[in-house]
This record gives structure tokens, sequence and C-alpha cells, in this order.
């Protein structure tokens, strides 16, 4: 078995939250999954998305121990790119429960970056409770505070690595230690 999986969801694939993310998979030797190289539509009662990427996706997170939920904070919320995944696991409590079954006993935590110093405590809540009702092993959450790029030109991360570099640390050691030779 494969060890952690990291899946990032964010506007920006070369922004804070992925270069917090590159950090930590850097430390750890985990394999980030950007949401944005992935077709994945929004639920459907219907099922009709089922061809996009997101079973293919699933089944390639369920090889590994560790699964890590990577998101800015946006208005408060994890980003759409994540909210969309996270809607999705839907499929697997109730057409592929097979899948979804594997997910239990599975260890989780949260990577984020937001421009406040601390972020609301709703944010954290949307995944406690879903990996709470998943039955995932939640490890908490690594947040970083990254000012808000408000000129547009994408031109990456304002992340500062010196500032945080003790709470990437000790968050990146939860994930070490859990790796068998
Ligand atoms: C649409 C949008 C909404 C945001 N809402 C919040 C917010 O509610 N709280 C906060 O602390 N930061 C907020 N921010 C700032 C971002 O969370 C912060 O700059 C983050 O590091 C951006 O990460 P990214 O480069 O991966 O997009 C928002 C930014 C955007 C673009």
């Amino acid at each position: 078995m494969k060890k952690t999986a990291i899946i990032l969801g964010t506007s920006r694939s070369n922004g804070n939250t992925a270069d917090l993310t590159n950090i930590v998979a850097s430390n750890t030797n985990a394999v980030v999954f950007d949401i944005n190289n992935y077709n994945i539509l929004p639920f459907d009662y219907d099922h009709n998305n089922k061809h996009d990427d997101f079973i293919t996706l699933i089944k390639e997170l369920l090889t590994f121990d560790n699964i890590i939920f990577s998101s800015p904070v946006y208005w408060f919320s994890p980003s759409t790119q994540m909210k969309l995944f996270i809607d999705r696991i839907t499929d697997l409590i109730t057409v592929e429960k097979d899948l979804g079954r594997q997910l239990k006993g599975k260890t989780t935590a949260v990577i984020s970056t937001g421009e406040y110093d601390e972020p609301k405590s709703c944010f954290e809540e949307v995944f406690q409770h879903t990996f709470e009702y998943l039955g995932m092993d939640y490890k908490g959450m690594l947040y970083c505070a990254c000012a808000f790029d408000e000129s547009g030109d994408n031109t990456g991360s304002d992340f500062d690595l010196n500032k945080y570099k003790e709470r990437v640390d000790n968050f990146s050691d939860i994930f070490k230690s859990k790796q068998k030779a």
C-alpha cells in the first residue's frame, strides 16, 4: 500500500495552497492530486456524471493509507473545487458502496491557507463532520495565513515558509512517522 496522497482543490494550481501542499508533499513523500487536472462534475441524483474522472480518481486515492484534503478558505468554506469532490463522495455511499467502505479507517488531515490569522471554526468543521461520517481517522489541520492576491496576475504564491516552518514540520511529522519501510 502506498502511503500519503494529498487531494488539492484550489482556483490556483500555483498559488498559496499549492505551495504549502507541495512543501508537505516533499517532506512526506506524498503524491499530490490536483482536482484541476480532472473532470469532476457536480453531484447528480441520476448519476449521469458516472463517466467523468471521479471514480477513477477515488480508486487511485484508495491505494494510499493516508488521504489529506487541501483547500484554501474561500468565503469561510472549502473551495468550490474541493466541495465538488466532497459532494461526489455521496456516490460512494449510494452506488459505489464497496469503494465508500474502503475510506473507513484511512488516516486523514486538512491543509489550508486563508487571509485571516486563524480560520473561522466552520471551515474545519465541514471536514471534521465529513470524516467522522465516513469513519476516517482525522489528525487535524495545518493552516497558514497568506495574503489575498488582489492583483489577479496569478503569478504564484505569497506563502512564507520561514514564518510557518515549525508548524509545517510538526504536521509533516505525523505522516512521516506513519511511513513503514
Ligand atoms: C474567492 C475568495 C474568497 C476568499 N475568502 C476568504 C475567507 O473567507 N477567509 C480568509 O481568511 N481568506 C479568504 N480568501 C483569501 C484566500 O483564502 C487566501 O489568499 C489563500 O491563501 C488563497 O489560496 P490560493 O492561492 O490557493 O487560492 C479568499 C480568497 C478568494 C479568492
